[in-house]
């Protein structure tokens, strides 16, 4: 009998992630026999771990904070989306080798579309908070979803700079001060915060919203908590909102369709699994 084929989430630290429950519940729910489990590495410690991982039956891994670059750099294949955000959030082994995947640009787009509208990224200008590895991801996913405009707001404004030259995009994409909130929001159809702020842990994001047009979305791709700062502030003043939540599931989908070969649902029942386990159920 076979022994079944292991994935797991290397972090640093890794203890919280919400991806051993999910990808856990598609297993079982696909009768797959095998386990996806929790590895704490160090960041010293990674390439001999992933060096490793085929040895011990790993079909490949999720990478999160702080391996995305690290596990870039030692993919001997990329996929696109990979390549074009400089960071890998996938693993996938095959005998020796290493090929490298971004599920994150999907991800986000596909939790995008689900709550907010197909046409939610294209209604109009957006604005992103933040210029991380995650920017680029939501950046890539609103250039690709139709956004006409794309403005970058984020406390080191060199760092907006930098992503917005380094993206080549049919959107105009275009650089606002930190705390300028009247000019980032000028007309703006959707406002997505991929900063940290508002992670359980951290500074809330408080933002004035009075500039943002009450026509305007708001999605945060922080999901613990699930409702933050930001959301609830945008909630209460009537704006249709999106929480980290769908962005997590449709990034691990597609991982786990790379590993095990197939494409699992993203369902009412998952989240709710997720959201009892953030403590919200
Ligand atoms: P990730 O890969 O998750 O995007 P990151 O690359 O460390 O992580 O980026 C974190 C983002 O949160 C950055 O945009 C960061 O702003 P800076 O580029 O100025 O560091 C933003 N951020 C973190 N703490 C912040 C704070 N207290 N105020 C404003 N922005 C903050």
């Amino acid at each position: 009998m076979s022994a079944g084929k292991l994935a797991g989430v290397i972090g640093w630290p890794v203890h919280h992630s919400l991806s051993p429950l999910m990808h856990s519940h598609w297993l079982k729910e696909h009768g797959i026999a095998g386990a996806y489990v929790a590895l704490p590495i160090a960041p010293e410690n990674f390439g001999r771990c992933v060096a490793a991982m085929p040895l011990m039956g790993f079909a490949g891994a999720n990478v999160t904070v702080p391996h995305k670059e690290a596990a870039f750099a030692l993919s001997a294949s990329l996929d696109e989306d990979a390549r074009a955000t400089g960071a890998v959030n996938t693993l996938v082994l095959d005998g020796d080798a290493v090929h490298g995947h971004n599920t994150d640009v999907r991800g986000f787009a596909a939790a995008l579309a689900e709550s907010l509208g197909a046409d939610a990224a294209s209604r109009g200008p957006v604005t992103v908070l933040g210029a991380g590895g995650a920017a680029r991801a939501v950046v890539l996913a609103l250039a690709r979803a139709g956004a006409p405009e794309i403005r970058l707001a984020n406390r080191t404004r060199k760092r907006a700079e930098a992503l917005a030259a380094s993206l080549v995009s049919a959107a105009r994409i275009g650089v606002r001060d930190w705390g300028d909130w009247g000019n980032a929001f000028e007309g703006a159809e959707l406002l997505v915060n991929t900063t940290s702020l508002g992670m359980r842990g951290k500074d809330p994001l408080d933002l004035p919203l009075d500039d943002l047009p009450q026509t305007a979305a708001v999605a945060d791709i922080v999901y613990n908590p699930l409702e933050t700062r930001l959301l609830k502030t945008a909630r209460e003043r009537g704006h249709a909102t999106m929480d980290g939540l769908g962005m997590l599931m449709h990034q691990a989908a597609p991982a786990f369709a790379l590993w095990f070969g197939v494409t699992p649902k993203v369902t009412p029942g998952l989240r709710e699994i997720l959201t009892k386990a953030l403590g919200n159920g």
